[in-house]
Parts: structure tokens; C-alpha cells; sequence
């Protein structure tokens, strides 16, 4: 597909999910560690398409709210939509086999397996029974990360940015429409986060809609057209980079630790 006919499609895939919706949507979410309130009242839209950034000082409940968004956690109140409907009550297998997925922030790849079993394990999970289906698609996935190479590695043998590929890997396998990435160049130098933001972008020139979470703003700014910032459980702005980065609640939230 020509790079014209591909935006052209996309433009008219954002055009035609803009009447219908957003693709994701949270709905003043809120959530608790028992008596601890670590989400209140979150409410966000995704558009199909869209590369938002997330942003928040530490303990700020981004990676609380992902858990959120794909069904690890429950929330207490509010509701999550995807394509339209409510999965508020679904598991985080059924949300995964409809394409929402999410990376860890910690990667946790199985030490002892190949990183080809690693992807094909999340293919197979996804995917059902068909284990043809998912043998493509892991093949699919550690191609686009670009990790045929090292994919007799086991998990216990893998660098920091290649434990990052296989968690990128292992969650392209499912085939996400909606792809919630956790802190995936944290830990990287400057080449290597420089890697994985291209393929973050190719991901999304793919039609992937993507949500990132990072404290690299710099990085962040490369790929994302929006930002969005956590502090202490709420959204406290939304807006291009430049407008969120220019906020004086976002600036004061992180008085005492610092806007990277
Ligand atoms: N399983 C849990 N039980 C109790 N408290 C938790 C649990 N998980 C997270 N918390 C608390 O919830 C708050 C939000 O944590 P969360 O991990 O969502 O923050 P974060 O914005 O992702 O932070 P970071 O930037 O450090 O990754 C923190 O105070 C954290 O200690
Ligand atoms: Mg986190």
C-alpha cells in the first residue's frame, strides 16, 4: 500500500470511527488498593489511530490505570469501553483475543523458554486453538521487531532493550487494535530508545492505536500527538504535548521530582 492510499484510508478509518465513537474509552474510573483510593473519577477517549503519551510523576496510578483499561483490575466505579462496547466486567483474556493488550512495565518473559515460544505461547493465547494462525503471527511480530535473529535465545539470556522487543513482540502477537505501552524505553540509551521508537511509529502507520506511557518526555514527544498527565489518580490535562508540557499543574506536579 502507497504511503497516500494508506493515509488516505486512515483518514477516512478516523473519520468514520469519529461518528461512531471513540475506540477506548474510560468512564470516571476509580479505583482502590483497599483503603487506599489510587484512581478517582478517570475519564479518557481514544480515537482509533491516535499515539497519546501519558505522562505523571511516580505513583501518579498510570500503570494502575492500564491494569484498569485491560481487565487485571477491577474498578470500584466507572466504566471501560472498547469499540463500543462496555467490558467493564470482561476478563483480560477476553479483551486481549478483541485487540487490547498492554505491556509490563517490568518485562517478565518466561526465563527458561526460547523467545520464539515466549511469542508463541501470547499467539497461541490469543488466537485460540489455531496453532498455525498463531505460529504466522508470532513470526509476524518478531519480524517487525526485528528479533528472527536471536529468537533461539531463552528469556534468561536477553538484554534489557531485547527483554523490551520480546514484551513488544509477545503482546504484537495478539494482533492489537489498541496497543497500551508501560514504560517501554525506560532504561535505554539513546540508540536503543531511538530503535524502539521506530517501531513504536511503524506500529502506528500500521493502524495501531497506541497509548504510551513514559517518563522520557523528549522520546515521547518524538511519536505522540497528545499528551495526557496522571497526578495522584486524576487527569489534570490533556492537550498537545506543547500545551500539557506548558501547564502550570503539570509543572507543579512534578516540584520535587523533575519534567525529563
Ligand atoms: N497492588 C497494589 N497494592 C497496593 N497499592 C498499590 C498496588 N499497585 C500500586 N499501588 C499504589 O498505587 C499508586 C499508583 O501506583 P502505579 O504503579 O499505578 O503508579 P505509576 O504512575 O505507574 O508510577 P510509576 O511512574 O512509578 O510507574 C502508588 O501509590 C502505588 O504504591
Ligand atoms: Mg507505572
Amino acid at each position: 500500500m502507497t504511503a497516500a492510499v494508506r493515509d488516505a484510508s486512515r483518514s477516512w478509518a478516523a473519520g468514520h470511527l469519529a461518528e461512531e465513537g471513540p475506540v477506548l474509552a474510560a468512564c470516571d474510573v476509580s479505583v482502590s488498593f483497599g483503603a487506599s483510593r489510587v484512581l478517582n473519577d478517570v475519564s479518557l477517549e481514544v480515537r482509533a489511530g491516535e499515539l497519546v503519551g501519558i505522562i505523571g510523576p511516580n505513583g501518579a496510578g498510570k500503570t494502575t490505570f492500564f491494569g484498569t483499561l485491560v481487565g487485571a483490575l477491577h474498578p470500584v466505579t466507572g466504566t471501560v469501553t472498547f469499540e463500543g462496547v462496555d467490558v467493564t466486567h470482561q476478563s483480560m483474556a477476553q479483551r486481549c483475543r478483541h485487540g487490547l493488550v498492554r505491556t509490563h512495565q517490568i518485562p517478565r518473559p518466561f526465563n527458561d523458554m526460547t523467545v520464539f515460544e515466549n511469542v508463541f505461547v501470547a499467539a497461541v493465547n490469543a488466537h485460540g486453538s489455531s496453532r498455525k494462525v498463531a505460529y504466522q503471527y508470532a513470526i509476524e511480530a518478531l519480524t517487525h521487531t526485528d528479533m528472527l535473529g536471536v529468537a533461539n535465545r531463552r528469556g534468561k539470556e536477553l538484554g534489557l532493550l531485547d527483554r523490551k522487543r520480546l514484551e513488544l513482540s509477545r503482546a504484537l502477537a495478539t494482533e492489537p487494535k489498541v496497543l497500551l505501552l508501560d514504560e517501554i524505553g525506560g532504561g535505554l540509551s539513546e540508540g536503543e530508545s531511538m530503535e524502539l521508537l521506530a517501531m513504536i511509529r511503524a506500529l502506528n502507520d500500521r493502524g495501531i492505536t497506541i497509548v504510551w506511557i513514559e517518563h522520557m518526555v523528549p522520546l515521547l514527544r518524538k511519536a505522540a500527538g497528545r499528551f495526557v498527565c496522571l497526578h495522584q489518580g486524576r487527569i489534570i490535562a490533556d492537550g498537545s504535548p506543547d500545551e500539557v508540557m506548558a501547564d502550570p499543574t503539570v509543572t507543579s506536579a512534578y516540584l520535587g521530582g523533575s519534567v525529563k
